[in-house]
């Protein structure tokens, strides 16, 4: 019988030294596009891929990530005195998860997402879970993770989202070594992390979204050190290959690397674009500074 997945870990404890000096004292995870923080963007995808229950990986200085699914009973006092009463409801719909959904565990060091995965092992326990790296943000008509979780339904596996990237980008992402596509599935049959193009086995990488068995904690436990001296999730996930179903899934979306700046650039303008209060001021200022600074070489 195939478990109901029920379970997210959200790794947040890297340093996001890419982003310095924004991330100095700011969580990566809390910058916002438009006006949501990455965090709240990867919750409300899990939930609507029904996932109840949640932990953060988390380390110094990132405990602003948990309180921003607190209550803000001063704050709501103050709006509701100032008759803001809407404002209330619409930050209790959006930030407010029951009671006792959202647990956090401590990564001390950033020893790599392996680690970090393996700090959750007790919430984690015998249950499949998925996992969602804040820091790719999906822009998709169904949500990334509820694709990958029918996906899991129909497999009873492991699933990883995919998507192609460039040859020249293949060292910075685990990529698949393809044992056969159906459609938008494909058979796993290897993954190597940050491959160089030359090495590369495909150009399909992975993006930070995946569903696991619980068995990649046996094979994280031995924290075996990889690609740029860190405990590898690539690593331990490529070991569980043949020993249970492993797919990679080609989404249906567009994702974005909010990790580096002109990914993070690209999707405020994306999903600006989305919303109605936003898209014709946007299009306006996009048109004005294309013609000041772009001629026909750019
Ligand atoms: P990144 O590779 O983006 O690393 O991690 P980073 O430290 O956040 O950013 P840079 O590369 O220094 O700019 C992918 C995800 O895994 C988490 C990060 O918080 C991010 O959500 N992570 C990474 C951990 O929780 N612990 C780690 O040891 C490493």
């Amino acid at each position: 019988m195939i478990k109901p997945l029920r379970k997210a870990v959200l790794p947040v404890a890297g340093l996001g030294t890419r982003f310095l000096p924004a991330t100095k004292a700011l969580a990566k995870e809390m910058l916002p596009v438009v006006d949501k923080p990455l965090i709240q963007y990867a919750v409300e995808e899990a939930l609507a891929a029904g996932i109840e229950e949640f932990c953060m990986i988390t380390g110094r200085g990132k405990t602003a990530l948990v309180e921003h699914f607190d209550i803000a009973f001063e704050l709501e006092a103050t709006l509701h005195q100032r008759g803001k009463h809407e404002e209330v409801a619409e930050l209790r719909r959006t930030t407010s998860l029951p009671p006792g959904a959202i647990a956090s565990v401590r990564q001390q060091q950033p020893l790599g997402l392996g680690h970090a995965i393996w700090c959750a092992r007790a919430f984690i326990g015998n249950d499949p879970f998925a996992i969602l790296l804040p820091d790719d943000l999906v822009l998709s008509e169904t949500p990334c993770m509820a694709q990958l979780a029918e996906a899991y339904r129909a497999t009873g596996g492991n699933v990883v989202a995919v998507e192609e990237v460039p040859r020249e980008h293949t060292s910075r992402y685990g990529i698949l070594k393809i044992a056969q596509k159906r459609g938008d599935l494909i058979e796993v049959a290897g993954l190597v992390e940050k491959p160089s193009p030359n090495q590369a086995p495909s150009n399909y990488a992975i993006i930070g979204r995946y569903i696991l068995l619980p068995e990649v904690l046996d094979h994280l436990a031995h924290f075996e050190v990889g690609a740029g001296g860190e405990v590898q999730l690539t690593d331990a996930m490529a070991k569980m290959i043949g020993k249970a179903p492993f797919h990679g899934l080609r989404f249906k979306g567009q994702r974005f690397d909010c990790g580096n700046k002109a990914g993070f650039l690209e999707a405020q303008i994306a999903f600006a674009l989305q919303r109605k209060d936003l898209a014709s001021d946007v299009k306006r200022f996009l048109r004005k500074y294309l013609e000041a600074h772009c001629d026909n070489h750019d």
